[in-house]
């Protein structure tokens, strides 16, 4: 095993390899670990550095990549091999009393996020986290539980088609979100399609997973 250079900040890494250099959020890390179930020669946590660049193929590491649900892992290709592209169409999935869980050709703008081209996010709807809007694991320690409606097999509906999709924070409001989207239950129904939501950030919706403008009678503060 080469020993892997890294540079950065311990919150924000670049593991640098001779055909692809990793990029790490420790942010946005939500430990679903799906880079350490699906190429461990790479990411291995009981080992330092945890991302060994040349432990496997440079296309093995990207598709393994664009598996992290959160975005934490990000790569730039040197031996020429393709960049991650955006789906063709955009998906929000709603984990179990969990976080938003988003795909596609995103763009997240905000008072905390200057402006960000993202294929991969995940979001906070449980209003706990540190490091709003992005989910930083604070729904286990608050005990969040969402009753999201039952929805349609995804076969039945017809899928929105893709396109830029802009979402905003608002100011101690809902995640408002412009652009085509299907959204799926933890079950992989389809509950909604459409170009426009606002869907609840603030954990208290009656109405989840859409926003009911109950942030406003808990006081709901964020930023
Ligand atoms: S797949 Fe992404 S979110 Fe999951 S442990 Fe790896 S870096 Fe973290
Ligand atoms: S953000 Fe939760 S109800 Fe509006």
């Amino acid at each position: 095993m080469a020993d892997t250079k890294y540079t950065g900040s311990e919150m924000d890494r670049r593991y640098h390899g001779s055909e692809i250099n990793v990029t790490y959020s420790k942010k946005r890390c939500i430990h679903a670990e799906e880079c350490i179930r699906h190429l461990n020669a790479v990411f291995d946590v009981t080992r330092h550095p945890w991302i060994d660049t040349e432990g496997a193929p440079a296309e093995r590491m990207a598709q393994t990549i664009h598996l992290c649900p959160s975005g934490a892992l990000h790569y730039e290709r040197k031996d020429g091999g393709p960049a991650e592209q955006a789906p063709e169409t955009n998906t929000i999935r709603l984990w179990k009393n969990g976080p938003i869980q988003i795909n596609g050709d995103i763009e997240i703008v905000g008072a905390a996020v200057e402006m960000m081209h993202e294929t991969r996010a995940t979001l906070c709807r449980c209003g706990a986290s540190e490091n709003k809007p992005f989910c930083d694991n604070a729904h286990h320690k608050v005990l969040f539980r969402a009753e999201d409606p039952a929805g349609q097999p995804a076969e039945a509906v017809t899928v929105s088609s893709g396109g830029k999709l802009r979402i905003e924070p608002e100011p101690n409001g809902s995640l408002y979100i412009r652009g085509s989207m299907t959204i799926l239950n933890a079950a992989g129904e389809v509950i909604f399609t459409g170009d426009e939501t606002w869907l609840c950030r603030c954990g208290h919706s009656t109405d989840k997973p859409f926003c009911n403008s109950m942030h406003k009678q808990v006081g709901f503060v964020a930023e």
